[in-house]
């Protein structure tokens, strides 16, 4: 896994940037990572992908 991939084109948010916002506040849902970090607040293109971030982070 690459944190370095961007996830968000919109606003060049990395997979790390995502993780890290997820771990640090706790974030349950895709408009939270939005929140934080912009994150799928653009065109909405990466909405999936950040969802399965979320999916892997909260199902440990
Ligand atoms: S790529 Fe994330 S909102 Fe457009």
């Amino acid at each position: 896994m690459d944190r370095k991939e961007i996830i968000c084109e919109c606003f060049l948010v990395s997979r790390g940037a995502i993780m890290d916002a997820i771990k640090e506040h706790n974030l349950k849902t895709v408009e939270d990572v939005g929140e934080y970090t912009n994150a799928g607040t653009g065109c909405g293109g990466c909405v999936e992908k950040i969802q399965k971030i979320l999916d892997e982070m909260n199902k440990k």
